[in-house]
């Protein structure tokens, strides 16, 4: 399952890469729009497990970080919103129904496989920080939002990788255990170089 999240998720940038160069708002906005789906639907899966009396024993847990989770998401969203990422009927139409297509897979998966739905994410969200990282040591070392954006993917790759590790303790996988530890804070805009290093791995 690791290795088909993966292929997929550099398809898929590949894809979004060559569609947006050189537009990085657009791009981000579209990101943003799709990598928030599985908190949602990571969400209602995990309702639909309590109203089933499947309530696990880190069910509050894994409900509270996944609403703060998409809460925070949709503050990106609004950021990328701001600066004009969904500017273009196509960028908005390209977005909203992929992410229809990718809320439904991610709620099949969560159901499945909570460990690999989780893995994938964790991945999105690794691409999602370097992303930004890369944004701001090549074009605008001084954007202030999309440093903060930045420092909150990195969170939530953390976040996921903790739901990874309490949900199925041994089966993190090297990657996952060669990203531990993970870079100190970045929100600082001097730590940017924090982020080159990572992306090294
Ligand atoms: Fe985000
Ligand atoms: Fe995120």
């Amino acid at each position: 399952m690791r290795k088909i999240n993966t292929f997929t998720l550099n398809i898929t940038v590949a894809i979004l890469d060559f569609l947006y160069q050189g537009r990085h708002f657009q791009r981000f906005w579209v990101l943003e729009e799709i990598a928030r789906a599985p908190y949602f639907a990571f969400l209602s899966v995990l309702h639909l497990r309590e109203s089933l009396g499947l309530r696990g024993q880190w069910h509050i847990y894994l409900m509270k970080q996944h609403f703060e989770q998409s809460v925070n998401e949709t503050e990106h969203l609004e950021i990328m919103e701001s600066r004009g990422g969904n500017a273009y009927w196509i960028d908005r139409f390209l977005a909203r129904h992929l992410v229809l297509v990718y809320y439904w897979i991610n709620v099949v998966y969560y159901w499945v496989s909570p460990r690999a739905a989780y893995h994938l994410s964790y991945e999105i969200e690794i691409h999602a920080m370097e992303t930004y990282g890369k944004y701001l040591a090549e074009v605008d070392s001084s954007d202030i939002d999309i440093c903060s954006v930045m420092n909150d993917e990195l969170h939530h790759a953390q976040e996921l990788y903790e739901a990874m590790r309490i949900i199925d303790p041994d089966r993190l996988t090297v990657r996952e255990k060669d990203r531990k530890p993970f870079p100190p804070d970045v929100s600082d805009l001097n730590s940017v170089t924090l982020v080159s290093s990572v992306e090294q791995k």
